[in-house]
């Protein structure tokens, strides 16, 4: 590469021996994590009892000794402030106080029997005047719900084809696991033992380009348009003014369901996304944290989608619907659930987050630009996305244009190393009615320090 003398080329330049020395010390700091990786590579494949744990760019696993609220101990006995929070599953804090109290409410009461708990109706209650779906299914996972309302808006329209984003993702749902080459909808070469084209029923096109979707659309074959209100699984990609109400316009004129997935766009505000923006889709799917951060997720729909679905389950042959799991809306769940919904996350803690997301926001901007980076900060409430750009991407591959994955790691292992986490998959940041003012001035005060090495050193600035 050629020698320059601009910030942004030094920094990439010095970003993989900045990695280097990071992983050295991030061994040296965290002996006990590594005979913990040791002997877990016994019995766990990889060493991990899910394989995505081993995605941060460490040398070896991280362990947890403890988390509360907005930090966590790691086994060496280190503490962190915490942005990534499970990727959205702790966007609530970890244990918040009255998930633990209604936890240990429940532990002595049974966790599962397959029938409903007296609270379900309560929770019912709770979902639609949260985030104003009347009607409502729970399942174990977001992942889980995407591939019910899959089926339901099949079984409903009678058609079989799913229009989707490139740089989507909804979970592994198979259907949605596709990109786009030569302008053909082909399934993820990434992905392990699929057997079927998912080309087949499933089309891709750019986000914000409501001109492609209109051409597809009129075809009148699509049950659904699944997407998030942004996209933010392939960095952070915001609607352009107007384009969630355009494809609202654009569904209903051509039969098609709309599907919001707003897993991750429940950081946006109480309710989500879409209540707050005044757009009522056919289908919400929300995940995650709404039952505290245990394995929980939901579906709300209108009632006049109800009546659709209980027209279709009833023509249907008797037998296996192929919609839903056994633990789905267990008894567990539903404490949690019902504590989260209730008492955590309250317009109070919304508040709270979004007042801190927003300074946060404001000290990243400040620090790129005392060190003159033409790179930008993306926020969607309490959510907030640094971007190898200068402006936020207007669709996917913008967005992959602005991905640089060592620069990427050697942020993250600094900052972990010096007890911040970020979300291992691109530079995501997350804050929860637990964060403070302190754990905000901490990130930025790294971040700073790790900016000022990448630039005019390749000297890991190692913490006394
Ligand atoms: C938008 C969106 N939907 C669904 C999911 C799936 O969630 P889960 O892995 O909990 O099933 C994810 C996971 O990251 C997501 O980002």
């Amino acid at each position: 590469m050629p020698a320059t003398d601009s910030p942004n080329d030094r920094l990439l330049l010095n970003a993989s021996t900045l990695l280097e020395s990071e992983r050295q010390l991030y061994l040296n700091l965290h002996p006990a994590s590594q005979q913990l990786a040791q002997q877990a590579s016994q019995h766990f494949l990889y060493g991990v009892p899910m394989h995505w744990m081993n995605d941060w760019g460490t040398p070896a696993p991280l362990f947890v000794r403890h988390a509360q609220g907005a930090h966590f101990t790691c086994a060496d006995g280190l503490d962190y402030a915490d942005f990534c929070l499970g990727d959205t599953g702790a966007m609530f804090g970890h244990s918040p106080e009255p998930v633990a109290r209604a936890l240990e409410r429940q532990a002595r009461r049974g966790y599962t029997t397959m029938l409903p708990d007296m609270v379900a109706a309560e929770v019912g209650a709770a979902l639609a005047e949260q985030f104003g779906m009347p009607c409502w299914q729970l399942t174990t996972t977001a992942t889980d719900a995407n591939r019910f309302v899959l089926r339901w808006a099949r079984a409903v329209t009678g058609r079989k084809k799913l229009l989707v984003f490139d740089g989507c993702y909804h979970g592994t749902v198979d259907d949605t696991m596709v990109d786009v080459e030569a302008g053909r909808t082909v399934s993820r070469a990434s992905l392990l033992g699929q057997t079927v084209d998912l080309g087949l029923y499933t089309v891709a096109v750019d986000f914000n380009d409501l001109a492609a979707i209109e051409r597809e659309l009129a075809s009148g074959d699509f049950a659904c348009l699944l997407t998030e209100p942004a996209l933010t699984n392939c960095g952070m990609v915001p609607a352009l003014p107007g384009f969630i109400a355009g494809l609202r316009e654009l569904t209903r004129r051509h039969g098609t369901l709309l599907v919001l997935d707003e897993t991750h766009t429940i950081s946006s505000a109480r309710g989500g996304w879409s209540r707050n923006a005044g757009i009522q889709p056919d289908f919400m799917v929300i995940g995650k944290p709404i039952a505290g951060g245990l394995p929980a997720a939901a579906y709300g729909f209108s009632e006049e989608l109800a009546a659709r679905m209980k027209s279709a389950k009833d023509a249907a042959p008797a037998g296996h619907s192929g919609i839903g799991t056994t633990l789905s809306g267990n008894m567990m769940t539903l404490a949690a659930m019902h504590a989260t919904l209730t008492e955590v996350a309250t317009s109070a803690a919304y508040a709270h987050m979004l007042e801190l997301a927003s300074s946060l926001e404001n000290g990243l901007n400040a620090v790129l630009q005392k060190h003159s980076l033409p790179w930008c900060i993306t926020r969607i409430g309490a959510r907030l996305e640094l971007q190898f750009c200068a402006t936020a991407p207007v669709n996917a591959k913008e967005a992959r244009i602005a991905q640089h994955d060592e620069l990427e790691s050697a942020i993250h292992l600094f900052l972990l190393n010096r007890g911040v986490l970020l979300t291992p998959f691109h530079n995501m940041m997350l804050v929860c009615p637990a964060t403070s003012d302190t754990d905000i001035a901490k990130l930025l005060r790294v971040f700073g320090e790790c900016l000022t090495t990448l630039i005019y050193s390749s000297e890991a600035n190692v913490p006394s």
